[in-house]
């Protein structure tokens, strides 16, 4: 990043660095955003001259949205500063945008999660969501990012993710050549799934991502999804080895760079006193093996099938009955959702009747916390011999690369071939197929009896990866692909 030129960045993402609130006192308070998007692009912040725009999230955010009539300051956790935005969107507009389209559409279709014998349903309802909350919703922060163009007209825009796939269309319409790049983190589904949708949505997402003149993913593998699939759907040319789609006329990079952490971040957290006393309070519990898994309360982390393959393991290996514990940190998400809400409920039954068959004097197999602790998750990630990441379908997952950083045991992981961590961590890991509860019973086996030196050489593989290939080098690549912007990508 040294010697790189600074640029002028309008960041815009639905969920922003920050949220505000009002702590027992009265007195506001500032939250400093969790998720990994957030977390990840807060370096951009210490590099670049950045304006971030993102929905107001609650009634606080409203609060401070109101009394700030465009872009406000804000100090970054390592103290440098940048512009924040908070648009206030009509609370029913959002509804419709967060909990109807966004999340058990666009998220359910892109991580695969329906059963379409049965799901979804096609109604008015979702179409009215479509026009009356998705379309508003992703206008007001085109019209956002215009203002802020107004500013700085020479800023390049920087999207991020499934919420603002129409935004870059609005924007190029009014601003021809502003330079615009589109990060998506979750997966790219095949060309034919996006069938499921109607004719008139699949395309304004495919043109709405192909106003940008560049768009991002995290594996190879999403990128040809979405180069057929805009070939497919919008009349798109593929170039594959310049990777690039033509179309309108103008040419749109498609990228495949995979999102890292910091690692020095995740070691100083692991040394912190919050993260130690977690730690003290883990050990006095300890059996002699963990499995752990940390996740959000969602479908497509596969939280359910992975007890049941902990269930087959037990079945299989009753000599480790009371030496072993399947330690599921869970952090509750988007519960306004009634698939999400049903999910929490399937994970606690089903960690219930596992452990109703297994549970002895003193011994609880699957030990499930469903809450927000951080320092806990970094103490749990020192502290495991085996990470189970066996999602449905992922666009990258985190925690496959945080938790090798600091873990002190040799820990080995286990891991979905549709992660799209697996492109780059796959030949360390312990891959598993998500559906294969068998296969993944026979991996926990593998990684609890696998020899010290073998542990040892896959966790320090991992490590050296993650460290070559950390978050510094994700963000410059995405700048530099913002810059590249030029003549030569409009050709
Ligand atoms: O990319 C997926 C993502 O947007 C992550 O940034 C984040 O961890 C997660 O989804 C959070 O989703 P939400 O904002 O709905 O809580």
């Amino acid at each position: 990043m040294a010697g790189r030129e600074r640029l002028k960045l309008i960041v815009v993402s639905n969920r922003g660095p920050v949220s505000y609130a009002r702590d027992d006192d009265g007195e506001r308070v500032v939250r400093r955003g969790g998720g990994g998007l957030a977390t990840a692009l807060r370096s951009l912040v210490a590099y670049h001259d950045v304006t971030w725009i993102a929905s107001a999230m609650n009634g606080e955010d409203r609060a401070v949205a109101s009394e700030n009539d465009g872009a406000f300051e804000d100090v970054g956790r390592d103290g440098s500063r940048y512009l924040l935005r908070l648009v206030a969107h009509d609370a029913q507009q959002y509804d419709w945008f967060y909990n109807v389209v966004s999340n058990p559409i666009l998220w359910f279709l892109q991580h695969y999660l329906w059963d379409l014998a049965e799901q979804p349903n096609v109604d008015h309802g979702l179409h009215h969501a479509w026009q009356e909350g998705y379309v508003p919703v992703n206008r007001a922060f085109a019209d956002a990012v215009l203002e802020e163009l107004e500013r700085q007209p020479d800023a390049a825009v920087f999207f991020h993710d499934y919420h603002l796939y129409l935004a870059p269309r609005f924007v190029r319409e009014a601003r021809p050549d502003v330079r615009l790049a589109h990060f998506v983190h979750i997966p790219w589904p095949e060309a034919d799934y996006w069938h499921v949708l109607p004719l008139e949505i699949r395309r304004a997402i495919h043109d709405g991502l192909l106003a940008n003149d560049s768009v991002g993913f995290h594996t190879r593998r999403w990128r040809r999804n979405f180069m057929r699939s805009a070939e497919d759907i919008v009349g798109a040319t593929c170039d594959f080895t310049r990777e690039s789609l033509g179309y309108e006329g103008r040419r749109v990079a498609v990228a495949a760079t995979p999102i890292s952490v910091e690692p020095s971040e995740f070691e100083e957290l692991a040394e912190s006193p919050p993260v130690l006393e977690a730690g003290r309070r883990l050990a006095a519990e300890r059996p002699e093996k963990v499995i752990l898994r940390v996740d959000r309360t969602d479908p497509s982390k596969n939280i359910v099938r992975g007890f049941r393959a902990f269930e087959l393991y037990l079945e299989a290996h009753p000599e480790m009955y009371r030496r072993v514990v399947l330690r599921a940190l869970l952090d509750p998400s988007r519960q306004e959702i009634p698939q999400y809400a049903e999910y929490i409920a399937a994970i606690q039954r089903e960690a219930r009747r596992v452990n109703m068959r297994f549970q002895q004097e003193g011994w609880t197999p699957i030990d499930l916390v469903i809450g927000d602790d951080f320092p806990e998750v970094v103490a749990a990630y020192k502290d495991y011999d085996a990470l189970l990441v066996n999602a449905i379908f992922d666009g990258l997952n985190l925690v496959a690369k945080e938790a090798p950083l600091v873990n002190e045991r040799n820990g080995v992981l286990i891991l979905s071939e549709n992660a799209g961590a697996h492109e780059e961590l796959g030949d360390w890991a312990l891959s598993v197929h998500p559906f294969d509860v068998a296969a993944q019973a026979d991996a926990i086996h593998a990684a609890l009896t696998m020899p010290e030196a073998e542990r040892r050489s896959r966790i320090d593989a991992i490590r050296s990866w993650v460290r070559e290939h950390d978050l510094a080098s994700w963000v410059d690549a995405q700048v530099q692909a913002v810059a590249a912007e030029d003549a030569a990508v409009r050709r």
